[in-house]
């Protein structure tokens, strides 16, 4: 596996790969890595010729107060990991060599950044497509590889590709969870040992409301039973239980065919997210 710092060296090694035809799935990653983001090399290993992961945690999608400073790092332990699962080339950018001068332009998110995560962290989706757009013109990936655990990343990413005509195919690919059923995520280490018992009740809260939502499609009494749950269970601080259509992010109406339930939950020292995304149509 190959380990490459710079953007020149990315753009020229990811030139050469072209020049003989490959194709390449990305994989974007803020490193610490877990089972999701194996799953998500898998995927890409599956559909390609090539996989290249960037490892990047990117400062301009935490607002002030964020956990950036403490967001856990651990390269060496990440590089170990992606040669185990077979990713051909690492790409390790410093800071200054993602951002070396102060820029003036923004990429802004539309109305699919006012609800969900997107209200308690204003600037995030912001921080998001900026370096999305700039890891997408260093690497011009074939397929680019996302979870959905971050389901509005998610859904703000497609909308992005599609209204500027990249050519990058997007894939979706499924949460992993712990045997527990909590949504495995790099924030988890910052659980406290009484935390990480009383989190896998967030996924029991989300499964509880979809199945009262498929059986009344009460939204409002969905979020309260969901939001109950988490209280009653965890010590967290629910952010927000929300229901909104999916990939749109709009209230539900007649026309919507998927639904996701969303939730945000403060622990002492992180906040965890998860989800869970109906089909409305196989239901009656
Ligand atoms: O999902 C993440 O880890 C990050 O938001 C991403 C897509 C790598 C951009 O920094």
């Amino acid at each position: 596996m190959k380990q490459l710092h710079t953007i020149a060296q990315c753009k020229q090694w990811i030139e050469a790969a072209k020049a003989s035809g490959q194709t390449i799935g990305f994989v974007p990653t803020m490193g610490y890595l877990h089972e999701g983001h194996l799953a998500l090399v898998n995927a890409a290993k599956q559909e390609n010729d090539l996989v290249i992961m960037s490892i990047f945690v990117n400062p301009t999608q935490f607002g002030p107060g964020e956990d950036y400073e403490v967001y856990p790092r651990d390269e060496n332990r990440d590089l170990a990991l992606a040669k185990k699962v077979g990713v051909d080339v690492v790409f390790t950018p410093t800071v200054d060599e993602m951002y070396p001068k102060e820029t003036t332009i923004q990429i802004v998110p539309g109305a699919q950044k006012n609800v969900l995560c997107g209200k308690s962290r204003p600037t995030h989706f912001d921080g998001v497509l900026q370096v999305i757009l700039k890891l997408f013109n260093i690497v011009t990936p074939t397929t680019a590889y996302f979870g959905m655990k971050d389901a509005q990343q998610l859904a703000i990413i497609e909308t992005f590709m599609e209204a500027f005509n990249f050519s990058t195919t997007i894939r979706r690919v499924p949460t992993i969870r712990e045997e527990d059923g909590l949504a495995k995520s790099s924030r988890n280490v910052h659980l406290t040992e009484i935390e990480r018992l009383e989190a896998p009740a967030i996924y029991k809260a989300l499964q509880s409301g979809q199945a009262l939502f498929r059986k009344t499609k009460n939204t409002a009494q969905t979020i309260e039973t969901v939001r109950q749950q988490i209280e009653t269970h965890t010590s967290g601080k629910i952010d927000y239980v929300e229901l909104l259509a999916y990939p749109q992010l709009t209230p539900i109406d007649a026309h919507t065919t998927e639904v996701i339930i969303a939730t945000a939950v403060h622990f002492a020292h992180t906040r965890l997210i998860d989800n869970i995304i109906l089909q409305i149509e196989d239901e009656e």
